[in-house]
């Protein structure tokens, strides 16, 4: 069945060759860094963390990003190994044929649809949030809830924008789909944003998350962190998708920490980014390993302590209703007062830029990692048909316009933000198991970075990330198991026919997309 067969690393490096000459080595480790925190600030952090303390771990959210970043470190290990056996351009679906096989390489390639496209549908769903706080604080006008939110959703407080709208029921989430719209055409366009349009983001992100934690430290109530963990009778909270049982296992003590950690678990997504850089990186094979982790370690004190001071401002119930939306505009004005209304508008402004890149990155990455399937003949050509002027997948990119806009428009952003979660752990697992085997199977494969003490590390980063999925509960599981149901489907009806690499066709396709995407 040739289920294992994989793609020779030299058709692989031929295959970028055009590429590799036009692309000029330019980053180094700080560049590296910077597009490690670019694509990975985003929506998790100032959406994620209200829901993951107010649902599951209260103020001990803290420790969920530490259970969360240990699992990210020793998976980002592993896919620095990864990444740097292969040192061109691509993302673990390219690295995985060319060292586990097709079969592995499908998983991975098909899983990352709910880490790219459903995690750019998220990140749109909390760019609405705040698009909407803008609107109102800016122009007191706001778009009304129906049109604002999915079907599943129903206004239920009484407070700020939508308190005349309680009981209203979604219908469609608009601002989510626009700003998708928007971002897919400048895609189409070309216009990726430089690398340095990328760092001035990276610097206003990185300098809102301190400007929050220097200001909002003082404004810390300490009761709102006792008691540390939720109790077990705390309680219930009727929210709008239905009731918050504290009772329940995931709903509080340390089992609600785990929880959490898989909700908090989608702010680190995005650091593998880096490696899809390895072929403008001036010195790939150090730099990569270097850039992954130096990225999670800045992203994790940082979130650490943004999380105790969110959770320190009020109470993580009020993150169920009142501060359920925009979250953190929600806590600075409760807690801070009329003199920071300033820091509330600011942050707003800044986390729709913020957020717009992160959403930017992932409908790239989407494109491109179906663009190389294409080219693979895993998946129909219309996934590589470029645009005959901007060079760009412009087919491709509508259709997960279309896709993508489905779950944002109509999908309460916790349900689509947990299949981003299981997904990605899934495939982290997968890269973290196919790093031992490997070492096993190919001992002899150039290494140029290697996984220190990989016979711990990799039981360990899987068995984290297995017990974030563990912890996700039957819904979410089943959600994957579809999702990887259907994918099987297409392989074996579609791609073990047409692969290109089983029928032993020269891949003749460079790397035609606009260079400038290669981020
Ligand atoms: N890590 C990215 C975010 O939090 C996906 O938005």
């Amino acid at each position: 069945m040739k289920l294992f067969i994989k793609k020779p690393i030299a058709q692989l490096m031929a295959a970028t060759a055009e590429t590799a000459d036009s692309l000029k080595r330019t980053l180094g480790p700080v560049s590296l860094v910077a597009l490690g925190i670019g694509a990975i600030i985003g929506a998790g952090i100032f959406v994620r963390t209200a829901s993951a303390a107010g649902e599951h771990a209260g103020p001990a959210v803290t420790i969920s990003f530490l259970i969360a970043a240990a699992g990210c470190a020793l998976a980002g290990l592993c896919y620095a190994e990864f990444a740097s056996m292969i040192p061109i351009a691509g993302s673990a679906y390219t690295y995985s044929y060319a060292t586990m096989g097709e079969f592995i390489a499908w998983i991975i390639g098909w899983d990352l649809v709910l880490e790219y496209a459903l995690g750019a549908a998220t990140v749109s769903i909390g760019w609405s949030q705040y698009f909407n706080e803008a609107l109102y604080t800016f122009t007191n006008v706001h778009i009304p809830y129906a049109w604002s939110h999915g079907p599943w959703e129903v206004s239920n407080t009484t407070t700020g924008m939508y308190a005349a709208e309680l009981g209203s029921h979604g219908i469609i989430n608009l601002p989510a789909i626009l700003i998708l719209f928007l971002l897919s055409l400048l895609l189409i366009r070309g216009t990726a944003e430089s690398a340095g349009v990328n760092n001035v983001i990276v610097i206003v992100k990185v300098a809102i998350v301190l400007l929050i934690i220097g200001l909002g430290w003082q404004f810390i109530n300490p009761a709102n962190h006792t008691p540390y963990l939720i109790p077990a009778d705390a309680g219930q909270v009727k929210v709008s998708t239905g009731v918050i049982d504290y009772g329940a296992t995931f709903n509080h003590g340390w089992l609600g920490v785990l929880r959490g950690a898989s909700v908090v678990f989608f702010a680190f997504i995005g650091f593998d980014a880096v490696s899809t850089a390895a072929q403008e990186a001036k010195n790939p094979q150090k730099d990569m390993p270097k850039g992954i982790l130096i990225s999670l370690v800045i992203c994790t004190a940082l979130y650490i302590l943004f999380a105790h001071v969110l959770t320190g401002l009020v109470s993580y119930k009020e993150f169920l209703i009142q501060g359920k939306e925009a979250s953190v505009t929600y806590a600075i004005k409760a807690a801070m007062g009329p003199s920071y209304t300033w820091l509330a508008s600011l942050v707003t402004i800044s986390i729709l830029a913020g957020f717009s890149s992160v959403i930017l990155v992932m409908l790239m990455g989407q494109t491109r990692v179906f663009y190389t399937m294409s080219t693979d003949g895993l998946i129909p050509k219309i996934f590589s048909k470029l645009h005959p002027k901007f060079r760009t997948p412009y087919k491709s990119q509508w259709l997960f316009f279309v896709f993508v806009s489905l779950f944002a428009g109509f999908i309460p952003d916790r349900i689509v933000g947990d299949m981003v979660s299981i997904g990605t752990l899934f495939a982290f697992v997968l890269v973290c198991l196919g790093i031992f085997i490997l070492r096993k199977t190919d001992p002899n494969l150039v290494r140029p970075f290697k996984t220190p003490i990989y016979q711990v590390v990799c039981p360990l980063g899987a068995a984290i990330c297995l017990c974030m999925i563990a912890s996700e509960g039957l819904e979410n599981w089943l959600r994957l198991i579809g999702w990887l149901l259907i994918g099987f489907i297409i392989y074996f009806g579609y791609s073990v026919k047409r692969s290109h690499v089983r029928h032993g066709k020269v891949e003749g396709a460079t790397d035609p997309i606009n260079p400038k995407f290669v981020e």
